[in-house]
């Protein structure tokens, strides 16, 4: 009998929250060397105009970018740059225009019609976002297959959640409709303050009202974070046994339960 194989297709996690600086690019770096750590073949994208993962992971900028990708200047394929610490379509400062320059109907589906042709390449693509809801954001959640949220705890969180909850529900509507969200992940956590704990409490409660969770492990904030990404090296190579790496460990493991 003949029976017809079906390709496989990459899983696509974007990790994304519009508030800065609460964790994002250094969750997706964790995650996507996680993954690589347990065999998996990841791609790593960065549609964040600042461009911090690129830099981490040494891609070089005069390459085409997620920019040319975004605006259909190259393919997706002729833009993976295969760098020391994994394959990574880079970012360019030029994305800080794209909700200017990118308007025609569609825009929403550039970034997952332009992943289609290389699904089978890959098992994981993890995709990092700007802090902001606009067109990039969109087109990294229509092109998910669902969506990681990483939060510190702090009383603008919670804010910052439901806003993004929100922006979720309409890309579910109209873009996307199996985007699931994975869950929240504390980052930056320090369990001595009350405060910290106290929020814990409160942003678990609104994970289970959105309908999602909170993943178990906290990550720990932890001095060797930043002193991984100034030497432009992987946490779990530069320091394996400091805390955040520890919790960065607990939580792929979590994430690969269900993967
Ligand atoms: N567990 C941690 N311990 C210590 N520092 C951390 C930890 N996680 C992140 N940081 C630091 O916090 C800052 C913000 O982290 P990161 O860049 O990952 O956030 P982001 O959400 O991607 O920010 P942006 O919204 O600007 O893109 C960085 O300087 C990073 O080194
Ligand atoms: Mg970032």
């Amino acid at each position: 009998m003949y029976t017809r194989q079906s390709k496989q297709t990459a899983h696509i996690t974007t990790v994304a929250l519009q508030k800065g600086g609460t964790g994002k690019s250094t969750t997706v770096h964790a995650l996507g060397q996680g993954l690589m750590k347990s065999g998996k073949k990841v791609l790593f994208i960065d549609l964040d105009p600042q461009g911090n993962l690129s830099y981490t992971m040494q891609a070089n900028p005069g390459k085409p970018s997620s920019y040319d990708v975004l605006t259909k200047r190259s393919t997706a394929r002729k833009s993976i740059q295969h760098t020391d610490h994994g394959d990574i379509i880079s970012a360019n400062p030029q994305l800080s225009g794209t909700d200017l320059e990118v308007t025609q109907t569609g825009k929403e589906y550039r970034i997952r019609e332009a992943l289609q042709p290389i699904q089978e390449l890959y098992d994981f693509m993890i995709i990092d976002t700007p802090p902001a809801l606009g067109t990039i954001t969109i087109n990294a959640l229509t092109a998910a297959s669902d969506i990681i949220v990483p939060v510190q705890a702090e009383t603008y969180s919670i804010q910052g959640i439901t806003q993004l909850f929100s922006s979720i529900d309409i890309v579910k509507t109209y873009c996307n409709p199996r985007l699931s969200v994975e869950g929240i992940l504390l980052t930056r956590y320090s369990s001595r303050a009350i405060l910290s704990r106290d929020m814990a409490d409160t942003i678990e409660l609104t994970a289970r009202k959105f309908g999602t969770k909170m993943f178990r492990t906290p990550i720990r904030e932890g001095i060797a974070v930043k002193e991984a990404q100034a030497l432009r090296l992987p946490l779990f190579s530069y320091a394996p046994e400091s805390n955040p790496a520890k919790d960065y460990e607990q939580f792929v493991a979590e994430y690969l339960e269900n993967h």
